[in-house]
């Protein structure tokens, strides 16, 4: 029996439902999800414990490496084992998010980071593995099964964002307009940076979803795996 593992990369710019629609693709055929923020929240976690200088790239680089040493890495993101204790709940905090978008733009960390991902589905007992990021079909996983780039206008994912929060984007129009505008300047960060700049992938399936819903998205993502 063939023990090859489907891999599945969804790309895309910040706020554009990746992680849900990823997580829902995952459960549907009983596959592997893995979200790479996790790791680079990860290696912004360690920087705080170990009281190391983010803005110095020799203290970026040993925590990757501490990181990628660590005996129980979750790469789920959802658990962090440090001295025996779960400090999970941490990597979801403003402080880490801002770490790990700073070590995400150090070509050092990365190259520490590429190794450990592409292990993953190699070692996995799975059929299938989705992964989603900003350089996983471009960088990490060229040679995916299947790579998708899920993208959305910054005013349609601002609305999501808002919706999120439970605010009425037909009302809350000045949030709107400023979420919209750090959206943009998000993407324009992402997509002009030196170091694995967000691209559309070689061979990627665009799906734009500015006119679909979260289960239309998923059905298009279901119908190009070929379900
Ligand atoms: O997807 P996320 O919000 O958990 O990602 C956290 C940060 O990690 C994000 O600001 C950019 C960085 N990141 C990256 O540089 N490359 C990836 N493949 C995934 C995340």
């Amino acid at each position: 029996m063939s023990t090859k593992c489907y891999i599945l990369t969804v790309d895309g710019p910040a706020a554009g439902g990746k992680s849900s629609v990823c997580k829902q693709v995952a459960k549907r055929k009983g596959w592997f999800f893995f979200s790479s923020g996790a790791i680079y929240r990860g290696v912004g976690l360690i920087i705080r414990l170990e009281g190391l200088d983010p803005h110095k790239e020799e203290d970026r680089r040993k925590a990757a490496e501490r990181f990628t040493s660590l005996p129980e890495i979750d790469i789920t993101g959802r658990t962090f084992l440090w001295d025996g204790h779960d400090i999970g709940h941490q990597l979801k905090t403003a402080d880490i998010s801002n770490l790990a978008s700073l070590v995400g733009r150090c070509a050092v960390v990365r190259d520490i980071l590429l190794n450990m991902q592409r292990e993953i589905p190699e070692k996995l007992k799975a059929e299938g593995f989705v992964t989603e990021g900003r350089d996983m079909g471009s960088v990490i996983y060229p040679h995916a099964d299947l790579k998708i780039f899920l993208t959305a206008s910054p005013e349609t994912r601002a609305k999501r964002r808002l919706l999120q929060k439970g605010l009425n984007p037909m009302t809350a129009t000045a949030a709107l307009h400023q979420i919209a505008r750090e959206i943009s300047e998000r993407d324009n960060r992402d997509q002009s940076r030196e170091v694995a700049p967000l691209v559309v992938p070689e061979g990627a399936h665009v799906i734009e979803t500015d006119e679909l819903d979260q289960e239309q998205t998923i059905k298009a993502v279901m119908d190009l795996i070929g379900v």
